[in-house]
């Protein structure tokens, strides 16, 4: 496996949002991610998805491709995609969060439409969940 770690975070629009597909996601998720070693965060809004995957060049760019076919969500849009150094969610094979224990200013993020989030701050959304995992544990 490559030794060069990258991450990927996009933004989708779910085109179904029932909480038993989110269910049936994040239990593929966990069953695929740990095969490949990407582990990441899935931020679940009223009307779309921000997530984060990291991991080796080759499983996040396979991995992606294979979600970007998911017709679960429809209009994906990558926000960030570069070379780290570290991984966020070290122990998460794909950490889901529902985002209603975070505060933020901008009213549409807040309400959990992220459609047309800045890439700054969709990187501040993983940051803070991030910190608010490491103070729990
Ligand atoms: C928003 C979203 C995020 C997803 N994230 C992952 C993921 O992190 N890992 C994964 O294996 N599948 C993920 N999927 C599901 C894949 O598109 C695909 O359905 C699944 O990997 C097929 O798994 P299976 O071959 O084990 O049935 C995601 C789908 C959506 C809509």
């Amino acid at each position: 496996m490559s030794l060069h770690l990258k991450r990927i975070i996009y933004v989708s629009e779910r085109t179904d949002v029932s909480n038993a597909n989110l269910q049936k996601i994040i239990a593929s998720s966990r069953k695929n991610n740990p095969q490949v070693e990407v582990t990441g965060c899935l931020v679940s809004g009223m009307n779309s998805y921000l997530q984060l995957l990291e991991g080796s060049d080759t499983s996040v760019d396979q991995l992606y491709l294979k979600i970007s076919k998911d017709t679960r969500h429809a209009n994906i849009k990558i926000l960030n995609e570069e070379n780290i150094q570290n991984r966020l969610f070290t122990s998460w094979s794909m950490r889901l969060d529902p985002f209603n224990n975070l505060m933020w200013s901008d009213e549409d993020i807040s309400a959990g439409n992220f459609l047309n989030i800045s890439e700054a701050n969709a990187i501040n959304i993983f940051t803070r969940i991030h910190e608010q995992g490491r103070a729990i544990f």
